[in-house]
């Protein structure tokens, strides 16, 4: 599996906008405990040297949704709590109403932000600036992340994401980390909601998603696909 990249990329310029959209905005971040730290790292390891997890399978569905990601069928339970990966990619900020970017693998961690002229200048040089532009900053795993990316949506997931500091010191980061909002049963599929309350997933592809939960697809022992 090529997708090998254990937490996100980001250049240093984008950092300070981003600790002070989370201040400005008061965003929450969570503080990570000694046991999600030993998880990230232990979990980080593992998707650099094999890239998918052994207690992982990714698996292709049915009618378009593409790959999914499930528990193996001899693996233990995942239990609530458990971190599942940070969900690695490129961090960018891009105008909220005029991007170019169409990726399906785009988590939108901070939105309705306003640039000052110079930033404007910095981050989208080929516009004119719009003091009332909005823009977002999200984390694109399109082109370079790691299995999460092929973590489908859900209405009723047993996944969540949180946007956790990993480390103590304060010029860290925070990162969005999959962590198991349920006990997963071997053979179930992995699965987080795409959206918040502002609907910018599904809203923007104007599409409805297929209402499948953990237990619509399942893997059996010889790793075929069930339907249920
Ligand atoms: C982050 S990717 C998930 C992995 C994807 N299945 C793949 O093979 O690359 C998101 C895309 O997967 C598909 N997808 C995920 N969950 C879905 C759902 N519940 N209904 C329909 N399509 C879904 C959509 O095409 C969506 O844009």
């Amino acid at each position: 599996m090529k997708h090998k990249l254990p937490r996100q990329i980001c250049q240093q310029k984008i950092n300070k906008i981003i600790f002070r959209e989370i201040k400005q905005q008061k965003v929450e971040v969570f503080r990570a405990s000694k046991k999600l730290l030993a998880q990230v790292r232990s979990i980080s390891e593992s998707i650099e040297k094999e890239g998918l997890p052994p207690y992982l399978v990714k698996k292709k569905l049915e009618k378009g949704l593409g790959y999914g990601i499930f528990l193996h069928p001899s693996a233990k339970p995942i239990a609530k709590g458990q971190v599942i990966a940070p969900y690695a990619g490129k961090v960018s900020l891009d105008s909220q109403n005029f991007s170019d970017n169409d990726s399906d693998y785009i988590f939108s961690i901070v939105s309705n932000i306003i640039l000052t002229k110079e930033e404007q200048q910095l981050f989208d040089p080929k516009r004119r600036y719009h003091p009332r532009r909005l823009y977002s900053l999200d984390l694109d795993a399109e082109k370079v992340g790691n299995f999460t990316r092929f973590i489908n949506h859900s209405q009723k997931p047993n996944i969540e994401a949180h946007f956790v500091q990993i480390g103590r010191k304060p010029e860290f980061l925070p990162e969005i980390v999959y962590v198991a909002s349920k006990t997963i049963r071997p053979g179930e599929q992995l699965q987080v909601c795409y959206e918040g309350e502002d609907k910018s997933y599904w809203g923007a592809l104007n599409i409805k998603p297929t209402p499948i939960t953990p237990q619509t697809y399942k893997i059996d022992k010889s790793l075929r696909l069930l339907n249920n």
